[in-house]
């Protein structure tokens, strides 16, 4: 049974910020116990992306371990694979405080952290660390605020954190760096994505993009071509949104990105709008509102071949991932596939 109903009370009395703090120190705790971590596994949701097997197609999202501090532990929780980072070339500390916010009616986040991280030297020493049992370890790169040259940044990025990552995720979409997204427009993708490809080794690791669901009528198409041509491998969607659908909660105005419950129509959306654009010439991985299994499944059948979530595990707790695998596997099994994989895009 889960303490998670007991603690979140507790949890939710501190700051938000401080309470991630406070996880990502518990986490910690649980460092060398029950290693290598089981997470659930069943032939039903085994998963093969772009060369990668994953136990299973539940992962934690980027922004949760910044630093790559608890990756492994992460994974114990029953992850099939985490992505760490947003992580930059060089440390920066971020927005000022307070710059995360739980909208408790709405089971929703907004936060304008702005990418603060150790850099990605810290991170890279603490990967090349970590006992190699085969967990799926993502990395999530972006630019520094201050860069006189964002697409050198990314480039930087590739080659510092290839040997240390499974895939590596290009982050052009969060809302928190002014100017960031508009990496998403045609001209801009191309010579960004020819700069990453450029940095990427011939063996080096798979390599995703990560878009922003707040994308105008044709984005989709456009960045599908384009993440296409340069042979990406999966495309992210999406990351948190700037809109504000109607929202109960005190902090619905704060400046940020949303996540979260009132993110999930958005983000489905979007895939949506991905699958339609690309008629799965490409792997998706479905991110934003995903709250269970049920949430799960209509990712995966509008045409996602993996699923992220970050916010639902502040307010379900971290027996998440196991509950929603779980769930994930019964619907496979009810639906007559052998596996997952068969349900992808069945909408
Ligand atoms: C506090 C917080 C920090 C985040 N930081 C990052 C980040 O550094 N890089 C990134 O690509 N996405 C970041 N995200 C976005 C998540 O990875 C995810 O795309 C988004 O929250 C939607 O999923 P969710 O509704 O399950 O939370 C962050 C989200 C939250 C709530």
């Amino acid at each position: 049974m889960s303490l998670y109903p007991l603690l979140r009370p507790l949890v939710f009395r501190l700051d938000a910020e401080r309470a991630h703090r406070l996880t990502i120190g518990l986490l910690k705790l649980r460092s060398g116990t029950g290693f290598p971590p089981e997470p659930p596994s069943t032939p039903l949701l085994e998963t093969k992306l772009a060369g990668l097997t994953l136990p299973n197609p539940v992962g934690l999202a980027a922004g949760f371990d910044k630093d790559a501090e608890v990756p492994e532990q992460v994974l114990n929780l029953g992850f099939g694979f985490v992505e760490v980072g947003t992580l930059t070339p060089r440390p920066q500390s971020g927005n000022p405080k307070p710059r995360l916010f739980r909208l408790f009616e709405d089971e929703a986040v907004i936060n304008r952290m702005g990418f603060n991280n150790r850099g990605q030297a810290d991170a890279r020493a603490r990967l090349e660390r970590r006992a190699r049992w085969g967990g799926i370890i993502g990395v999530n790169i972006g630019a520094n605020k201050d860069s006189p040259d964002r697409i050198a940044d990314y480039a930087e990025g590739v080659r510092a954190m290839s040997g240390v990552a499974d895939y590596l995720t290009i982050n052009i979409s969060s809302p928190n760096t002014p100017g960031l997204r508009q990496l998403q427009d045609e001209g801009a993708l191309n010579a960004l994505l020819s700069a990453v490809m450029e940095a990427r080794d011939a063996n080096g690791p798979p390599i995703f993009l990560k878009v922003a669901p707040d994308l105008g009528e044709g984005e989709p198409d456009q960045i599908v071509r384009v993440a296409m041509k340069h042979g990406l491998d999966a495309i992210v969607v999406a990351n948190t949104t700037v809109s504000r659908p109607t929202l109960r909660s005190a902090f619905a105005q704060e400046t940020g990105g949303l996540s979260g419950r009132p993110l999930k129509a958005l983000a489905l959306q979007a895939l949506r709008d991905f699958r339609r654009a690309s008629g799965g010439a490409i792997p998706l991985i479905g991110v934003g509102g995903i709250a269970d299994a049920d949430d799960a499944w209509q990712r995966i059948r509008a045409g996602a071949s993996l699923v992220q979530l970050y916010s639902a595990m502040v307010y379900e707790g971290p027996g998440i991932a196991r509950s929603i695998a779980r769930g994930l596997a019964e619907r496979v099994r009810a639906a007559g596939f052998a596996n997952i994989a068969e349900a992808v895009g069945t909408e």
